[in-house]
């Protein structure tokens, strides 16, 4: 016992838990993940596991994602990504939904499949559904030889290392990075973007890591927001464009570990139903960085202080207008919109992680919730 216990104590390298180790390991499980596939000097932006099919992406009609949780939400940014640069139509599905109404796949249609662990069960079964109608699957997997990295006929390993902690995290960042990358090989093949643009994301990907490092470093700030909403009975998230996944992800990292009821929205839907719950008790979280959608944003952040909501934000650098409208402002650095969520999802996690501390509940095996959900 004491044995064990010590061994875990070395694998959590000083820090108190899983969690907060791996969010914190997320400078380095970027960098790995992006090491010997791109540099933005040579222009060298290659994946050796997609190369043999790597045409079929480019001249996809559709591409479905399927995955389930985080790796859901990691989707979700994904669409907004390859539709903007590849201008190819994505669908991002629950792999339970997919699996179960006899979907519609065609030929020229390719399936992206997200996992962490490679192993759960629907993911799995949806992988099995579409390979029979004859698709081409791509797996995006952080576990090395899983069944679903197996099952695909090809694809791209994360390399996060593992993950112990049963909220995802670094795994979350790093299929960011990975699918960022399979879009941008995709785009550069098909046309769909300039020698300057992807040269710009080339370089912006690279300088992920030390944003990421500097978002870090909101740790102690955040502890005092965590401190003052530890309580809470509820919480919101809202956020528009490629922060809207982000909203998502954070309500969720929030309900599976502090058992606080959280939901995540698009920022604009706010009128059709959430904006009913909030009152001078309601934290609102807003994902209001710099981007296509901050003037209007802000409009919904005004919305909500009106109702005399608890406004939390997280802003660009240097932001001079939103602070003023939030009783909490968290400043991360200017990153390019489309890798904001990267860096916007941090100080949600360590969010997350501070307040289920305070509230004493076991972060790295909250109750009722598994790593890998290998039944249905
Ligand atoms: C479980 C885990 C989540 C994870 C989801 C999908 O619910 O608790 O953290 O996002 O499964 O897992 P996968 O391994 O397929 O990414």
């Amino acid at each position: 016992q004491t044995v064990d216990l010590e061994l875990e104590a070395i694998e959590k390298g000083g820090f108190e838990h899983f969690m907060i180790k791996e969010i914190f390991e997320q400078t380095r499980s970027i960098k790995d993940c992006m090491r010997g596939r791109l540099d933005s000097q040579t222009g060298r932006l290659v994946l050796g596991g997609l190369r043999e099919y790597v045409n079929k992406l480019v001249n996809a009609d559709r591409i479905i994602i399927v995955a389930c949780g985080t790796s859901w939400h990691a989707g979700l940014v994904a669409e907004y990504f390859f539709e903007e640069f590849c201008r190819i139509p994505v669908e991002v599905e629950y792999a339970s939904e997919f699996r179960y109404r006899n979907p519609i796949i065609r030929e020229g249609d390719v399936v992206i499949a997200i996992s962490q662990s490679g192993e759960t069960a629907d993911t799995l079964a949806a992988i099995e559904l579409a390979k029979s109608k004859g698709a081409i699957i791509f797996g995006v997997c952080n576990v090395v030889g899983s069944s679903i990295a197996r099952t695909t006929h090809a694809g791209a390993y994360t390399h996060a290392g593992p993950e112990i902690g049963v909220a995802s995290t670094k795994a979350f960042t790093a299929q960011l990075t990975v699918l960022n990358m399979i879009a941008l090989i995709v785009a550069n093949k098909k046309g769909t973007i300039t020698e300057q643009k992807l040269h710009e994301l080339l370089v912006e990907m690279e300088n992920i890591p030390s944003k990421v490092e500097k978002a870090l470093q909101l740790n102690e700030q955040i502890q005092v927001v965590a401190e003052t909403f530890k309580d809470a009975r509820n919480f919101l998230y809202l956020g528009r464009g490629y922060n809207f996944p982000v909203a998502l992800e954070g309500a969720l990292k929030l309900k599976e570990i502090s058992y606080i009821h959280a939901e995540g929205y698009p920022a604009a839907e706010m009128k059709h139903g959430p904006i009913a719950l909030i009152d001078e008790e309601m934290p609102v979280v807003f994902i209001a960085t710099k981007d296509s959608s901050y003037e209007k944003i802000v409009s919904n952040i005004q919305e909500v202080k009106a109702r005399k909501g608890r406004v939390i934000s997280i802003v660009t650098e240097g932001d001079d207008l939103i602070p003023k409208m939030s009783e909490f402002t968290i400043e991360v650095p200017a990153v390019h919109e489309a890798l904001m969520p990267m860096v916007s999802t941090i100080p949600l996690q360590l969010l997350s992680y501070h307040i289920a501390v305070m509230r004493g509940c076991n972060v790295d095996q909250p109750r009722n919730l598994a790593k890998s959900v290998t039944v249905e």
